[in-house]
């Protein structure tokens, strides 16, 4: 069985890589170059997910059209490990309840197992391909476990990929480049340069923009639907982009977004690139998912939003796998690499890049 399944595995990954899909990316470098609301997708009428809106109040024992897809849902980001995603049916079972404990945990929701209407908001929002929860443990609180109370007391916490890879020490100098065929343009590769620098600003790794796509440590591409790597992306909203954990490299974009560099609050149909892109860097540098709201590791994304900023949870995460950038004079203490202090002030400037992400849920898409 577990020979089939690999083998069908490799099978679905061979096909997929002979059709993979790159777009020129929709990327606009303000709001004002924006298409009209009526060229843009509709939130409304084009996400996919919005159709869970229906399973709205739906509980333990019930049976509602939908509630296979949502199970298909939960399982692509890791709330259901043990399953087989052809057998689900719209029986809202035990296992369902435990899935969406865990989601409800994971989000700071109230964890009661219903589908309440906060809930399924949270589930609508556009948020990154990653995984949440790798293997049935929690990636998203540090102290990994489910409760069983209705108000949640765990400390949310930054998470790793299992075994916490990071780019080696002898790996700290990275580079990245840009899948020719997205031709994009300076100003939107600029926006990159500045999401790199918001991590390097903290730890001891450079990123460097070369021009050899296919040699570069950490490799940028906007790529629509199946392509080639088993995590296809799915048109405009739901899924936007994903990230492989050190040290692959492979950073994703789902290129049939409207990708703009800053806040709309005006659209939420069009996502600030350099958010996203701080957001899939953190899983390049080895950085799972976090249920701190406010950390850029966090899952989800509303359009029109611009969050930057690393929040103390991301710093403290990504500083336990490459201690902390060294001041120039030496006086910030760190905890591993101190051998690159003083060229550092040279450095920082221009295009920093970092890179390395995971790639978590291999299992979920093979069934969808
Ligand atoms: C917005 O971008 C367009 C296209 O590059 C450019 O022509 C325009 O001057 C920019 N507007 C502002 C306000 O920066
Ligand atoms: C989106 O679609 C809905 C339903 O068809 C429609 O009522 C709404 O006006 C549309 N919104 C935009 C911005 O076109
Ligand atoms: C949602 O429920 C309404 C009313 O029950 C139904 O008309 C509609 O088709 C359902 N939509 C989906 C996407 O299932
Ligand atoms: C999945 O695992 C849980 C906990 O180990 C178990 O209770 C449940 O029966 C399993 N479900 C399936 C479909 O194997
Ligand atoms: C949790 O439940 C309480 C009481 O039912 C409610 O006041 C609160 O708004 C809920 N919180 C969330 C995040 O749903
Ligand atoms: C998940 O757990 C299995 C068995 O414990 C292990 O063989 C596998 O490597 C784990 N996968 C990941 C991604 O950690
Ligand atoms: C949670 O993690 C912290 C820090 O690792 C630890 O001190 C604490 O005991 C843990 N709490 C639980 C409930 O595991
Ligand atoms: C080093 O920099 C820190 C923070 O910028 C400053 O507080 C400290 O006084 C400086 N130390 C020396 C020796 O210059
Ligand atoms: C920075 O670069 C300048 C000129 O390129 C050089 O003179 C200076 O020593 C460098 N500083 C450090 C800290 O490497």
């Amino acid at each position: 069985m577990k020979q089939l399944r690999s083998l069908l595995l490799s099978l679905v990954i061979i096909s997929l890589s002979q059709t993979t899909s790159h777009a020129i990316a929709h990327y606009f470098p303000n709001i004002s170059a924006l298409p009209p609301p009526s060229q843009l997708p509709n939130i409304t009428t084009d996400n996919l997910w919005s159709r869970f809106r229906n399973l709205s109040g739906c509980h333990l024992g019930d049976s509602v059209l939908g509630l296979a897809t949502l199970k298909s849902y939960l399982f692509r980001f890791g709330y259901i490990t043990n399953a087989s995603a052809e057998t689900f049916t719209d029986d809202f079972d035990s296992d369902l309840e435990s899935a969406v404990k865990f989601y409800q945990l994971n989000f700071n929701l109230n964890v009661s197992g219903v589908l309440d209407d906060v809930t399924l908001r949270q589930i609508q929002q556009p948020r990154c391909g990653n995984v949440d929860v790798i293997n049935g443990t929690s990636s998203m609180r540090k102290n990994g476990s489910t409760t069983t109370t209705n108000r949640l007391s765990a400390v949310a916490h930054y998470s790793f990929f299992p075994n916490a890879p990071r780019w080696p020490e002898d790996r700290r100098d990275l580079n990245y480049a840009f899948l020719p065929a997205n031709q994009l343009t300076e100003s939107a590769k600029e926006v990159f340069a500045r999401a790199f620098e918001k991590w390097a600003a903290v730890i001891p790794v450079t990123f460097t923009r070369i021009e050899t796509y296919a040699a570069a440590d950490i490799r940028i591409g906007f790529f629509t639907t199946d392509h080639g790597d088993g995590e296809p992306f799915d048109g405009v909203l739901g899924v936007l982009a994903h990230a492989f954990s050190p040290t692959n490299g492979r950073f994703h974009l789902d290129g049939d977004e409207y990708w703009v560099d800053g806040a709309t609050a005006a659209d939420p149909t069009a996502f600030d690139l350099e958010s996203v892109a701080v957001h899939e860097i953190g899983h390049l540098l080895g950085l799972g998912h976090s249920s701190v709201e406010e950390a850029i590791m966090y899952p989800s994304i509303s359009g029109g939003v611009r969050k930057v900023e690393l929040a103390a949870d991301d710093v403290e995460g990504v500083q336990v796998l490459y201690g902390s950038r060294v001041e120039t004079n030496g006086s910030t203490p760190t905890s591993q690499q101190t051998e690159r202090n003083g060229e550092e002030g040279n450095r920082t400037r221009g295009a920093h890049l970092m890179g390395m992400s995971l790639i978590l849920a291999i299992g979920w898409w093979i069934t969808l």
